[in-house]
């Protein structure tokens, strides 16, 4: 292969490089992977409106997300257990994030403990936060965060129950066994594959806590200080809910289509999330962003910002730290050149009337008739 030129093409260098198991749970949806394959095709039905003839000789993409200064709207999703993609897993993801001066989220399913991240040097950081029935669990994790300097709790809202990956069944997929969810280190539940079923699955199913409801959101605010950002909302009536508990934002998100398949795309969620937060609290989104286009596009419908996930387990089986590195870069820089193309200077210059999507040229989806 010759230079890499997207961040697209470490996905088939790491479905080389890495053990089939692994790379199946990193790229699996559930079940027939509609909502998998819709995430990233929805971009594709979004169009661009430029503007001309605007000076675009400087392009400011910095923001401000949660009272954090970062240096572009792209943040880093919490993804689980990247010591399965290289050695270095999460303690090289936090030094790419923070060399890109930007946000990383750390997944509580994490083979580096907040510690450890925190150990590599300064950077912004957030906590991704899976609620356990055992509550005193939950309340040293979240203390463990916060000492440990991260900023922010992501609340995951849409898993319940782990949806159902078929290959990971095919797979049997367990965590390797030299592995263990550090974030539990000295709560004896970091290893997941003791049992009678070592299966990761088995494991996540005894732990999440089915009862988590919107009042665990006002539970955790008594238990941190932190700002709580919502993750796994589509719709626009439980973007209400989020405002009204309390919510410091809102990440627009399908868990990866790993969760219930046949919701929408992210990107064709959003903006009716948007439209129930009435403008009271950011929100951001994740899922299927591959190109400095797709984060114009989200920005266009309303986001503040945006995360990536599987882009960063597959430049971390390729290259490591310098693969992380190199597609933080190559986002920005697309991101950059998509703006000037656009017209827009400043983040606040991108709007709505900078795209157009199939809901408001329904011609855009049907065949023009030339009689
Ligand atoms: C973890 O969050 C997963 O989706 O496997």
């Amino acid at each position: 292969m010759g230079e890499i030129t997207n961040i697209n093409e470490y996905e088939a260098i790491a479905k080389q490089k890495l053990p089939k198991m692994v790379y199946d749970y990193y790229a699996s949806g559930s079940e027939d992977q509609w909502s998998l394959s819709e995430n990233r095709n929805a971009f594709s039905r979004i169009l661009f409106r430029p503007r001309i003839l605007i000076d675009v000789t400087n392009i400011d993409m910095t923001t401000t997300v949660l009272g954090f200064k970062i240096t572009m709207p792209i943040m880093i999703a919490p993804t689980g257990m990247q010591k399965m993609a290289h050695p270095e897993g999460e303690y090289a993801t936090a030094r790419a994030s923070s060399a890109a001066g930007t946000i990383m989220t750390l997944s509580t399913w994490a083979t580096s403990s907040v510690e450890e991240v925190a150990s590599t040097g300064p950077g912004i950081r957030f906590f991704q936060l899976y609620v356990y029935k055992d509550r005193n669990v939950v309340a040293q994790l979240v203390r463990n965060a916060e000492k440990a300097g991260f900023k922010a709790i992501v609340l995951t809202v849409d898993t319940p129950r782990l949806g159902h990956r078929e290959a990971d069944i095919k797979n049997r997929f367990v965590i390797p066994p030299f592995l263990t969810l550090k974030n539990f280190e000295g709560l004896d539940l970091g290893k997941t594959n003791q049992g009678n079923d070592p299966s990761f699955a088995s494991y996540a199913a005894g732990q999440v806590d089915q009862s988590l409801s919107w009042k665990d959101v006002k539970w955790l605010q008594t238990i941190s200080s932190l700002p709580i950002l919502v993750k796994g909302i589509l719709t626009e009536e439980d973007a209400r809910l989020a405002v009204q508990h309390g919510a410091d934002g809102i990440i627009v998100s399908n868990h990866g289509a790993r969760q219930l398949n046949y919701v929408p795309a992210t990107i064709m969620a959003l903006e009716e999330v948007v439209k129930g937060v009435q403008g009271r609290i950011p929100v951001f989104m994740d899922g299927g962003i591959r190109r400095g286009t797709d984060v114009f596009k989200a920005l266009a419908l309303g986001a503040a910002g945006v995360f990536i996930g599987r882009p960063v387990l597959f430049s971390l089986a390729a290259e490591g730290e310098t693969g992380v590195r190199k597609v933080l870069q190559m986002l920005r820089d697309e991101f950059e050149l998509t703006m000037a193309l656009n017209g827009c200077r400043s983040l606040k210059e991108i709007t709505r009337a900078h795209i157009m999507t199939e809901w408001d040229y329904p011609r855009l989806s049907r065949p023009v008739s030339r009689s």
